[in-house]
């Protein structure tokens, strides 16, 4: 790469993306887990240094700005949104100092930075004026096409835009990526001779092309040669300016993750039905189960089984981590040989430790379970601290909130909780100690000492009978 300060990046994100009939920003729309113009971003980051990434904002300027500002990327306003050769000529300030400009399209997600290299390679051998990213994908529909002056020659004539074309051009597969690389002087030469006397009445930076050649500059066309990893020939040029090819994206970029897991020796099985996001990590012999979710941050160690229906967002789990059927985890660590669900919900702040075992319709939150320890059955443990080895029976509940505050409960090692029972919190519960079934814990209890907290039972033999005997006469009432 030459010196960075010759060359910048400017990525068109400012239009409104009508065709998704969102109130999002288009830019601002997911795949992967991910905004669209994160991607963008990204790829450009490996070129240039984000202080040379020009991101062009207008449709909610604001809420694009707020979304990728901490990527230290640059801003340029275009107010008032008229088209891809306006959101350049917003950029003229911005890109006066540099040499030479790759201008990225914020809603082409898949693109790799491999192959933005190649192509500032091959602008500069061909010392362009413009270079244009083309690509010939199966269906050419609602791209721009790229004209060359022949077939064999790299030179292009002209861009024509879907509406524009005549019948006989309708036929060309070459498409306009509206990925481009410009040489700056000649750029912003003849950026104000744009028209808006087209179908949108919008200033297109395809017109460029056209422009450029007539006042005999030189203008190429790259086209995309191999396929991405795990991706389609042509995938990483594809635009997403419809729902429908928004997610057809995201099944683009979920299975190169698959892919690339799957390489690396995760097995899983019916990987069209799992959405797992492009920065998970999840380490060789793990299983993963169909209609799996695993999402953002999530780490997932060796050897591990997440069966069907769960959902794992921004965990980290060990080494030989069960998670039984439709369990929902969030923002949690699950230590080595733990065992979750079926059914279980840990969320924000739970620590599971080693071989510690949480069953079925267990909740826990800001909660702790030491090595070995179990909480098998219908439980919520809530901002609560679980010592080694305790056992915690079925139907316990930590009553955690006042109605005001949260208050911690501390359950020591080796401590026993019958079931059925309440802990009112705050409260501590020493080591090794014992609490009777069905107690209301309201005190604490010290190290080896047995708690119940329940009403005493009390039997009356031959109750029943005698009930029944005195209601006996309205009994008897004659029926017809
Ligand atoms: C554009 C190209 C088309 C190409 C296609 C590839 C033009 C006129 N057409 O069409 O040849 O095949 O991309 O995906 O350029 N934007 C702004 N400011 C604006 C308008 C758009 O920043 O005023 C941004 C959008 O947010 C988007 C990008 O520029 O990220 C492309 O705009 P879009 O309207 O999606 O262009 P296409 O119709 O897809
Ligand atoms: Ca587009």
């Amino acid at each position: 790469m030459e010196s960075s300060t010759k060359l910048a990046v400017v990525i068109m994100a400012a239009g409104k993306g009508t065709r998704l009939k969102s109130r999002r920003p288009k830019v601002l729309h997911e795949i992967g887990g991910k905004p669209l113009l994160n991607y963008a971003i990204a790829a450009a980051g490996q070129v240039v240094d984000p202080a040379h990434i020009y991101v062009v904002v207008g449709h909610q300027a604001e809420r694009v700005k707020a979304a990728v500002t901490a990527t230290g990327v640059c801003f340029v306003e275009q107010a008032d949104p008229r088209g891809t050769g306006h959101a350049i000529q917003c950029a003229r300030e911005a890109i006066s100092g540099y040499q030479h400009i790759l201008v990225l399209s914020g809603d082409v997600p898949l693109i790799r930075p491999e192959t933005i290299e190649q192509l500032w390679q091959f602008h500069l051998a061909e010392q362009a004026a413009m270079t244009i990213l083309t690509a010939a994908p199966e269906d050419p529909t609602g791209y721009g096409r790229v004209l060359r002056k022949s077939a064999d020659s790299p030179e292009v004539a002209a861009i024509v835009e879907e509406k524009g074309l005549t019948a006989e051009q309708r036929t060309a597969r070459e498409i306009n990526s509206g990925i481009y690389a410009f040489k700056t002087a000649p750029l912003l030469e003849h950026l104000g001779k744009l028209t808006a006397n087209n179908a949108h009445q919008e200033l297109y930076l395809t017109d460029m092309a056209g422009l450029l050649c007539a006042a005999g500059e030189r203008v190429v066309a790259f086209e995309l040669a191999g396929a991405g990893k795990g991706t389609a020939p042509a995938a990483e040029v594809l635009g997403a300016n419809t729902i429908a090819e928004l997610v057809a994206l995201d099944s683009t970029l979920r299975a190169a993750t698959a892919n690339r897991l799957m390489a690396a020796g995760v097995t899983i099985f019916r990987p069209e039905t799992c959405v797992i996001d492009a920065g998970v990590e999840v380490a060789p012999d793990t299983v993963i189960e169909p209609f799996v979710q695993l999402l953002g941050s999530t780490r997932i160690g060796a050897e591990c089984l997440i069966r069907s229906y769960s959902v794992v967002e921004n965990c980290t789990l060990g080494n030989n981590v069960l998670i039984r059927q439709s369990c929902v985890l969030a923002e949690s660590t699950i230590e080595d040989g733990a065992k979750i669900g079926p059914f279980a919900h840990l969320r924000p702040g739970s620590k599971i430790g080693q071989d510690a075992h949480v069953g079925n319709f267990v909740e826990t939150k800001k909660a702790t379970l030491g090595k070995g320890a179990k909480v098998n059955h219908l439980t919520y443990l809530g901002d609560a601290e679980v010592g080694e080895g305790t056992n915690i029976g079925a139907g316990v509940i930590t009553c955690n909130y006042d109605g005001v505050n949260k208050h911690p409960t501390r359950i020591g090692k080796g401590v026993f909780v019958g079931s059925d029972s309440t802990l009112i919190a705050p409260i501590v519960v020493e080591d090794g100690a014992y609490i009777g079934a069905g107690s209301c814990i309201t005190k604490d209890v010290p190290a080896g000492a047995l708690a119940v907290g329940r009403g005493r039972q009390f039997t009356k033999e031959g109750w029943v009978a005698a009930r029944r005997a005195r209601q006996a006469p309205q009994d008897q009432k004659p029926r017809n």
